[in-house]
């Protein structure tokens, strides 16, 4: 396995066709899902490529980058062991120089769930997700639905740029309690990690409802706000909690098609998403 942690390191060592897994590190099962979805689309002739740049442009709360876990031993260890063939880590200050410019926008998907809660993160994410691909020039790369609205922008972002670049996606993946696998939770207390299944299993019982063919949004809402508040732990606090049109992402007031449910929730500092499809 090659690890390349500079710009000057490209694009010589860069495999002609690749599959991307971008990440930001922290590695767990769910980016070793990602990674051995690539190695399928890759072949075992083809390569597959593995990013790990914590992007700061992303992050809306300075704490929140401070606080984020890095194990990037481990990480390129678990890399190893999937046959990954190259590992790009590049460095903040060589990735976005210091008067760094120009950043790409989406105007219509990011208008509500993550994209209204955290202001210029989509931003972030769209500006440094095009850079990789330009930087590593993949013919496909591969994103999880935990993050559903930036899967369906990055989605829009290749359509509307002209990216020859397929873009698959792969089922969230979840402890056995149904927590949705993150990086963030290593940082949850002991108490808040146990409690945080919860936030799937509001989701679900939000989601039953629709085998009673009920179409008022606001009822799946209520369900799953009251799943998700009822003897909550100190320390949980919804940021969202909506219900859009899969496809474009705007709110539904009513669930006649194929419709999101998302959330996202506060244990303290420590933020998680997650989203059932209905
Ligand atoms: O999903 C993530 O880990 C990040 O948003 C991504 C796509 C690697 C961009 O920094």
């Amino acid at each position: 396995m090659l690890q390349l942690s500079s710009l000057t390191d490209l694009p010589s060592n860069i495999p002609a066709s690749s599959v991307l897994v971008p990440t930001m590190g922290a590695l767990h099962e769910g980016h070793a899902a990602l990674i051995r979805a690539a190695r399928e689309i890759a072949g075992a002739s083809g390569s597959v490529v593995v990013s790990i740049f914590l992007n700061p442009l992303q992050f809306d709360r300075p704490g929140d980058l401070a606080d984020y876990p890095a194990s990037l031993e481990e990480d390129l260890a678990l890399c190893r062991s999937l046959d990954v063939n190259v590992v790009f880590t590049p460095s903040p200050a060589e990735f976005y120089a210091t008067d760094h410019s120009v950043r790409v926008s989406e105007n219509l998907l990011s208008r509500n769930l993550c994209g209204a809660a955290r202001p210029g993160h989509f931003e972030g994410v769209c500006t440094v997700v095009l850079k990789l691909f330009h930087a590593l020039l993949p013919s496909a790369a591969v994103f999880g639905k935990k993050d559903y609205q930036q899967l369906a922008i990055i989605r829009r972002l290749v359509r509307d740029l002209f990216l020859p670049i397929e873009i698959h996606d792969i089922e969230t993946v979840r402890d056995p309690d149904g927590l949705a696998l993150s990086s963030r939770n290593l940082t949850l207390n002991q108490e808040h990690r146990a409690d945080a299944p919860r936030i799937h299993r509001a989701l679900l019982a939000a989601r039953d409802l629709r085998e009673t063919g009920e179409q008022r949004s606001e009822v799946y809402l209520e369900a799953a706000r009251h799943h998700l508040l009822h003897d909550a732990p100190a320390g949980l606090q919804i940021d969202y909690l909506e219900l859009v049109d899969r496809e474009n992402l705007q709110l539904l007031p009513k669930v006649a098609g194929p419709a999101l449910l998302a959330a996202a929730v506060y244990y303290d500092d420590v933020r998680l998403i997650d989203n059932v499809e209905i």
